[in-house]
């Protein structure tokens, strides 16, 4: 028996960014219920994770146990109730004595908690690293105990590693039995992020912190830039919470697109149980969805900059690409990128995945995507080759 293969980026929800420490098994079952009634699940969105504060302590032989007011009813209650719904229960712990709210955590009982974590038949861990040392080797170890762990259970447990990119987890995570391992800090409900070094805003963490990971993202292997805080709007314990007035609509609309472009695990933060008309259109975009469940597993990248306006692609299966231009300016633009800006040659059918209608076809290195776009708007569309056109493009070096 292997690790959990995943081979395109996790879909699905988390407790963290609306419910912080709040979060209960009544949330947990309405989340699943949102998630088969607004067809969220039929388009991909599996995983219900519950991330920290799910735990009581340990019981007196030792075994993890869940919180007994907040989820009386335990966690193998749960799972049951998801998975006989179709979806998938994740679980949250962390490599030191303590998570970083504080709870009790897997340092030294690895083997215990990964064999309750089973027996519960858990689906997804993500595995924090607060109150752990700062130093790689020590990561290394702890991580790797924890993907054995794992293994040694036998079941299908996808394994997500959470040390924020501070130790380069995609240059060892994946030999630690990991499919995905965050690149960041925390991700804040705000297009830029707030005064600490570890609040970052989706601009920041889409556009910059990125750059130079492509190479290390494919099937199997996930660069996670953190949850989605799509449709937050400043609700929630990341975003009201800690003070951040949330986003536009325009600017949810470019991460969601960032995030497909970038192969990012597509996890929701915000409250399914009450989606409003555009959440649940930028969510429920299955065109976009499309590109970051992409076979091929490529994660996109910037080809160049003008006028502010940047220019993504990410190569796709059967020659297809996804061509986005993103504004990140404070003031409107027009964006043009031309087949030769993208390194691409011959005729391509084009299709625009935010209006959902097909656009005039390109040919030639002159030929052109031009747009108007609203301060932080972007535009995503996807080329299809014809006849003879040929993509090879590569990610800068
Ligand atoms: C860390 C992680 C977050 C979240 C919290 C829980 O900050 O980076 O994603 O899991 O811990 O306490």
């Amino acid at each position: 028996m292997t690790l959990a293969h995943l081979p395109t980026p996790p879909m699905g929800w988390s407790s963290w960014n609306t419910f912080g420490p709040t979060v209960d098994e009544a949330v947990i079952r309405q989340t699943a219920d949102a998630l088969v009634s607004t067809g969220l699940r039929d388009l991909g969105y599996r995983y219900v994770n519950i991330d920290d504060h799910w735990q009581g302590g340990r019981d007196g032989s030792g075994r993890i146990v869940a919180h007994p007011q907040r989820f009386p009813g335990g966690i193998e209650a749960l799972a049951d109730f998801v998975h006989e719904r179709g979806l998938k229960l994740g679980l949250y712990s962390d490599a030191a004595e303590l998570t970083c709210g504080g709870e009790v955590a897997s340092l030294g009982h690895e083997e215990r908690d990964a064999e309750t974590f089973a027996s519960w038949r858990i689906d997804y861990l993500k595995y924090d690293y607060c109150h752990a040392p700062v130093d790689r080797g020590t990561a290394v170890l702890r991580y790797t105990a924890m993907g054995r762990a794992l293994q040694a259970t036998g079941r299908d447990i996808v394994y997500s590693v959470c040390e924020w990119g501070g130790r380069e987890p995609w240059l060892w995570a994946a030999q630690a039995g990991a499919q995905l391992w965050r690149t960041t800090g925390d991700v804040c409900d705000s297009w830029n992020g707030g005064d600490r070094v570890d609040q970052h805003g989706i601009d920041e963490i889409g556009f910059d912190l990125q750059r130079g990971l492509e190479r290390f993202a494919g099937p199997g292997s996930w660069n996670d830039p953190d949850l989605l805080v799509v449709g937050m709007h400043g609700r929630g314990h990341v975003a009201g919470d800690m003070g951040f007035g949330g986003c536009t609509d325009v600017e949810y609309r470019t991460h969601f697109s960032l995030w497909s472009l970038l192969a990012a695990p597509l996890i929701i933060g915000t409250d399914v149980r009450a989606l409003d008309e555009a959440t649940a259109a930028i969510l429920g975009n299955t065109e976009l969805i499309a590109l970051n469940q992409d076979g091929l597993g490529r994660q996109g990248w910037r080809t160049g900059t003008r006028d502010g306006v940047e220019i993504w692609c990410k190569p796709l299966l059967f020659g297809d690409v996804a061509v986005a231009l993103f504004n990140r300016t404070g003031q409107d633009a027009v964006a043009v990128a031309t087949l030769g800006d993208l390194g691409l040659h011959g005729e391509y059918a084009v299709r625009d995945l935010w209006t959902h209608g097909d656009l005039p076809t390109l040919a030639g290195a002159r030929g052109a995507l031009t747009t108007r776009l609203p301060s932080h708007g972007c535009a995503v569309y996807r080329l299809v080759p014809r006849g003879e056109a040929r993509t090879s493009i590569h990610p800068p070096r």
